[in-house]
Formats: C-alpha cells, structure tokens, sequence
C-alpha cells in the first residue's frame, strides 16, 4: 500500500492517521504526541469529540513541525447555521492556524439543546455552501474541505448543487460494515474514503473473527493489522485506526499486503456478522441513506 493518497485538492493525506473518537481528555494528549513522535503524519478528531484543546495539546508537546502533520476536524450538527465561528473555535482549541481538512460530520443539523433534535429550519446543502465559500475565502486557514457520513444517496445530492467537490468522505468502514456502494462511488467522483472504526471500535468482534485471526497467523501480525491493512490496501482509502495505548498506536501502523483471495475473504464477512458500531443516537433526522443507521 502506499504511504499516501492524492484528494482532489492536490495535497497528499497519509494512508493511515490517528482516530480520536472516543479518546478522552487526560489520554488523548499523550496518544497524539506518542503517535506524532512514532512516525504518524494524520491526526482526526471532531469538535463533537470535546477533546479538541488535549489534541492540540499533544499537537505542542510532540514538538512535530504543524506543516508536517496532516491534521482534520469536523463542524459539529449544532454548528451548521454558523460554520465561520464553528471554524474559528476549533483552530484556537487546536493551537493552529489551519487545517488540512475541515469535513461536515453528518449531514443532519442538530439544535443546540439537551437533547440536540434535529433542526428543520436548516438545510445542510446551505452548509456545504457556506463551507465552500469559506475555503474560497480563507485558503490560508482551510486546504480541504469534505464530508462525513455521506451515503450514496446524501452524495447524490451534494452533488448536485456542489461547486466544490469534497476532498474526502469519512465513513465507518470495517468488515462487517462494507459499504462498498459508497466506497465505488466515491472513488467514481475523485472523492477519497477515509474509514473510521477500522477494526469495529471497542471490544469489536471482528478481533476474534476466525477469517480474521486466520490471516494475522499467517502473516504474524495482530488481527487489528489485518483489519487495518484491508483498508489501506484499497487504492482510494485512507483509515483511522483509533488508540490511546502505545504498544497498539506503534503496532497499528504496520501495513500488509493483503492478497485478492484474503481481501475478498474479509469483505464477506458482512454477510453473516454485520454490525454498525457507529449510527446517530438523536431522533428526527431518520437513515440518512444508511439502511441500517437508524
Ligand atoms: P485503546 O484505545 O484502549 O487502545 P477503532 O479504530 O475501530 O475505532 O477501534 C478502537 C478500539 O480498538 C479501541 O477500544 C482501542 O482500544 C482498540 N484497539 C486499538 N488498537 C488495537 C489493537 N492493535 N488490538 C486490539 N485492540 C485495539
């Protein structure tokens, strides 16, 4: 697999970053410094993910010059009718003064309360608007712009209407959540996959599936580097392996080459374990495409 794959925007995302996701805040900052130390170059996390400062934080002590470092957070639902403030706090939480990647994290904008509900005064097209005209305007603070969460048939939409092409779609993608139809069609339209819970987030199944240990025995490696590599492997992927323990965030960056037989092996695997380890636990908003998201 290469180290690298090209968006649409010219600038190069390394294959394999850090995921953030359910890092905490006391964690976090040392994963990202450890990992930044050890050779990672793409860090991802999300204002939702309320470990922005930390992530900077390990951003600082990694002592990792930022134009080395790709680096990606994501506008939060209830922060879709103001994306320049949205843009605003999550550079000075980060400590930075631009970002690699800026996604839209779900194409449903949520209200501000306890509980967010979904709000129908808003459309998110006119949010990819606005972030398409703030990178427009501010290519000093913003070098790509991407969704998160899209379906095939939310892409459809964007499309539609889009000036700008997303640079990415980062969607979960392991095994039992496949989602080739998104993968196919994104690839398509020059958009590049980015996958999130790779190994199937926490106490994952997929680490103790028999297809899985199977190749990680032939080729001595750890099933999270089967499951990673599966990823990595496919041309127009970049994937997030999630961790906040150093043996696993030095382990997971170790990619194989996986054969056509054993690629084809592990993405049947959906059809008898399937699972979502990711879908919105708000109500009002519906699949959003994704017949099982519900
Ligand atoms: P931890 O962060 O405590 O190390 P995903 O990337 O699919 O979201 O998965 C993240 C989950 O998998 C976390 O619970 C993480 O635990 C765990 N994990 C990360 N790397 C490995 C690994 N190499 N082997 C087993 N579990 C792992």
């Amino acid at each position: 697999a290469s180290t690298s794959v090209k968006l649409n925007t010219g600038a190069d995302m390394p294959t394999v970053g850090l995921g953030t996701w359910k890092s905490a805040p006391g964690a976090v900052e040392h994963a990202v410094e450890f990992a930044l130390k050890n050779g990672y170059k793409s860090i991802d996390t999300a204002a939702a993910y309320q470990n922005e400062t930390e992530v900077g934080e390990g951003i600082a002590a990694s002592g990792v010059a930022r134009a080395t470092i790709f680096l990606t957070t994501k506008l939060d639902n209830p922060d879709q009718k103001e994306p320049l403030a949205a843009l605003e706090s999550s550079l000075k939480k980060l400590g930075t003064d631009y970002l690699d990647l800026w996604l839209m994290h779900w194409p449903a904008p949520m209200t501000k309360g306890e509980p967010p509900l979904a709000d129908k005064t808003h459309d998110w097209l006119d949010t990819w608007k606005e972030m398409e005209k703030l990178f427009q305007a501010h290519p000093d603070k913003l070098k790509a712009i991407g969704v998160s969460n899209f379906s095939v048939e939310f892409l459809e939409r964007l499309l539609a209407v889009a000036t700008v092409v997303p640079a990415v779609n980062q969607i979960e993608l392991h095994p039992s959540c496949p989602q080739e139809d998104v993968v196919e069609f994104c690839t398509k339209k020059g958009i590049v996959v980015t996958a999130y819970s790779p190994l199937g987030s926490d106490n994952s199944p997929l680490l103790a599936n028999e297809v899985v240990t199977k190749i990680a025995a032939k080729y001595n490696v750890q099933p999270a580097n089967v499951l990673i590599s599966l990823q990595a492997n496919k041309p127009n992927v970049t994937v997030l392996p999630k961790s906040v323990t150093n043996t696993r965030i030095l382990s997971n960056a170790v990619i194989i080459d996986l054969t056509e037989e054993e690629i084809a092996e592990l993405q049947a695997i959906d059809k008898t374990h399937h699972f979502r380890a990711c879908h919105p636990s708000w109500t009002g908003w519906g699949s959003l495409g994704f017949p099982d998201c519900q």
